[in-house]
This record gives structure tokens, sequence and C-alpha cells, in this order.
């Protein structure tokens, strides 16, 4: 089956190829989501929060300093929901679009006033500043929950892999590619499909001049043999 072809050949090549990043599982742990500690789950659903908010708008190259810095002052989310506005601000400096800060605070406060922490999309879509794409990054990444993320980076290799022309850049586009990720995302390892996605469309599958050479869906990729089959140079530019 192709999806299930896709699936394999995308993980094998997240495996070896993902970017070492703060907020990911360390490389080589075998640590089973179900045999972990309750509480490092959290943590790990914090930290994603987190670096997931910062990279809505912001280059991984310059989250990867505020995230440290963030993570220092706040280890856990009850150490965020102690802080101040103004804390959580001069942190944020630099970044831009300060309400993503605000929001992250009063969602944090909202989190532990409540006592337990939403792991499903509809609770995580509950909470001050969380939206579908945060929400199914928590969901799948953190709680292993079977849910899609779509970026841009995502509806791009959607769009090329399945060779459809439709303005990715519009709002009916997006929604329908939701649809698309949902097919694939992997049940035994949805967070992982998903970062392998996202980490594909931003080293391999770019918007101009991608890497099809180095690519592990390659075969299975539309535009790719549409462009081998014509006289253009350049797959589908998304
Ligand atoms: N961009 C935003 N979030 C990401 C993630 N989790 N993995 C790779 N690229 C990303």
């Amino acid at each position: 089956l192709t999806v299930s072809k896709i699936r394999a050949s995308l993980l094998d090549w997240y495996d070896e190829n993902q970017r070492v990043l703060p907020w990911r599982k360390k490389r080589g742990s075998s640590i089973e989501p179900d045999e972990e500690d309750e509480r490092q789950t959290f943590k790990r659903a914090y930290a994603v929060w987190v670096s997931e908010i910062m990279l809505q708008q912001t280059k991984v190259a310059t989250v990867i300093d505020y995230y440290n810095r963030w993570m220092d002052k706040w280890p856990s989310l009850q150490h965020l929901a102690q802080a101040t506005q103004e804390e959580v601000n001069e942190m944020w400096a630099g970044l831009g679009y300060y309400r993503r800060a605000r929001f992250l605070l009063e969602g944090a406060k909202m989190v532990i006033g409540g006592g337990e922490f939403p792991r499903t999309v509809p609770q995580l879509l509950k909470v001050r500043g969380i939206g579908d794409y945060t929400a199914g990054a928590i969901a799948s990444i953190a709680f292993n929950e079977s849910v899609p993320v779509v970026d841009g980076n995502v509806v791009r290799v959607i769009a090329r892999l399945k060779a459809i022309s439709a303005n990715p850049k519009e709002s009916e586009t997006i929604k329908s590619f939701w649809k698309l990720a949902g097919q694939l995302v992997d049940p035994c390892r949805p967070g992982d499909l998903n970062q392998a996605l996202m980490e594909l469309g931003a080293t391999i599958c770019t918007p101009t001049s991608p890497s099809c050479s180095s690519c592990p869906i390659s075969e299975q990729c539309h535009a790719f043999s549409l462009s081998k089959n014509s006289q253009s140079v350049q797959v589908i530019d998304y």
C-alpha cells in the first residue's frame, strides 16, 4: 500500500536525519510513551507547547536560544503559571507577536487551575492561545494521539506529493489538507510522522529548488514524476 510505504520511508528518514533540537526527545531513547512516568509526559507536553508557539512566527535557529532561556526560568507549567506578564514579556522580547506570550501565560494558568493537562485536540482547543496547529502538535507529539498537524511546510509537501495545483495559501485549500494529512498520520508514531513531514518541508522539500534526489518519498511523489516526464526542471513550485 502506498500510504504505508510513505509512512515507513518518512519515519526511517526522520530517525536518521532529524535535527537535534532542545525540545525533542533525545535520539536513541527507546522509552515508550506508556512506560514513561506521567510527569515526563506532562513535561514534554509543556516543552512542545512552548516550542510550537515560539516556532509559529519565528525560525528554528532563532527559537533555540529563546526556548532554552525560557525553560531555565520556567522548567515546568507550574513554574510558568506563577510568572507575571512583565516577566514573560521580558523573556519574549525580540520574538515579536507578543500576543503569543500573553496567551501562553493565560493558557498555563488555565491548565494549572483546571487540574488536569488536556490531552486530546478538543480538550486542548479550549485552552487560551491553542489553535488547530498547536493542539495537533501537543496531542500527537506528547500524548501519541493519532491526529494531523498542518503548517505551511506540510501543505507544500502534500501538495507536491499529490500534485494538487490548488492555491496552497487559500484557507479552503488548507482545510482540505488537514483531511489529507489525517490520512497520512502514522497510528503508531503520529508525533514523529507529523514532525517528519514538517522537517522534510523545512530541509528537503523547500519552496524553491527542492532536493528531490535526497527525498525519501520521491518515488511516491506525483509532482516529482510529472517533472521527470516533462522537460520542466523545477518541481511544481508551491
Ligand atoms: N516547525 C515547527 N514545529 C516543528 C517541529 N516540531 N518539527 C520540525 N519543524 C517544525
